[in-house]
């Protein structure tokens, strides 16, 4: 199932390499980019980089604050919080592809002082006990069927107070999903929970919520922009840089799944 998911996201080239030609074909040079430059293919979730900064402002960071942002991806969130506040973060992904990818993606805009990846699980976190001053995941719970682990190891890894922010997509009420979808080419690597089972989960990990959103409808806004875009010409720095050519479809798809309401974005802020 891991390996499986590793292969979903990691494929089998060298994904800096891949971005960096993307790069060039849109005419940015990698010596003078900035990490806006990288947003559209580093963000790897509904509304990007705007998303992360809502949930970043609800985390009460800090230069002080060293964060974990679990399912980090190529690192586009851990980069953000780490400009925008100048705290350490620490980014933990299943694809080693992805870690190595978000590290050398770190060196080009000079972020690896306050930022840094592994390989890990986040269903078994290679850290101690109230490490972390606070956390983040963004859209990585779909991917995962042990949910009552994820959270149980968020919890325990974050000092007593901290704030975790998740922000994912869940089972909504429309119906079964059309697949491929960017997380997932076929429904056995897709996990997602329920709106009904998302606030027991959080709970019985040890978190309270302290504020929750129902991202939906500006999320469907967000993914017709795409496909219109999409229908034109692919940009040359998008999410096709490693999700392939069914990247257009999964656009359609994710557009059809929001408008029917089989998707939800959710977002949860929680203290632990
Ligand atoms: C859709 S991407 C989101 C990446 C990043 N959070 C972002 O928003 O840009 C989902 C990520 O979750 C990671 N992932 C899936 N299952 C995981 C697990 N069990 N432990 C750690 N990471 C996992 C994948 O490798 C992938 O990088």
């Amino acid at each position: 199932m891991a390996d499986d998911v590793e292969s979903h996201y990691g494929g089998d080239g060298d994904l800096a390499n891949a971005i960096a030609e993307s790069l060039r074909r849109a005419g940015k040079d990698i010596e003078t980019l900035t990490t806006a430059d990288l947003g559209t293919v580093d963000e790897f979730h509904i509304r990007g980089r705007k998303a992360t900064l809502e949930l970043a402002q609800m985390l009460n960071l800090s230069p002080a604050s060293h964060v974990l942002d679990i399912g980090s991806g190529l690192g586009g969130p851990a980069r953000t919080l780490a400009e925008t506040y100048g705290c350490r973060v620490t980014g933990i992904d299943l694809t080693q592809a992805f870690c190595e990818a978000a590290t050398t993606l770190s060196d080009w805009v000079h972020l690896s002082d306050r930022v840094s990846f592994q390989q890990g699980d986040a269903t078994d976190l290679p850290f101690a006990d109230a490490a972390f001053d606070a956390a983040i995941t963004i859209h990585a719970g779909m991917n995962i069927p042990a949910k009552e682990r994820l959270y149980a190891e968020a919890r325990r890894v974050l000092k007593p107070g901290a704030r975790f922010a998740v922000y994912d997509i869940l089972q909504g009420e429309g119906g079964e999903l059309f697949y491929p979808v960017p997380w997932a080419s076929e429904p056995a690597i897709s996990h997602l929970a329920t709106l009904v089972a998302m606030p027991p989960l959080l709970e019985e990990a040890g978190f309270r919520i302290v504020d929750m959103r129902d991202s939906t409808e500006e999320s469907q806004r967000w993914f017709e922009a795409m496909a219109v875009r999409l229908e034109r010409a692919v940009p040359a720095v998008t999410f096709q840089a490693f999700l392939g050519h069914d990247f257009p479809l999964m656009a359609r798809n994710q557009v059809r799944n929001l408008q029917d309401r089989r998707i939800r974005t959710v977002s949860y802020i929680c203290k632990a």
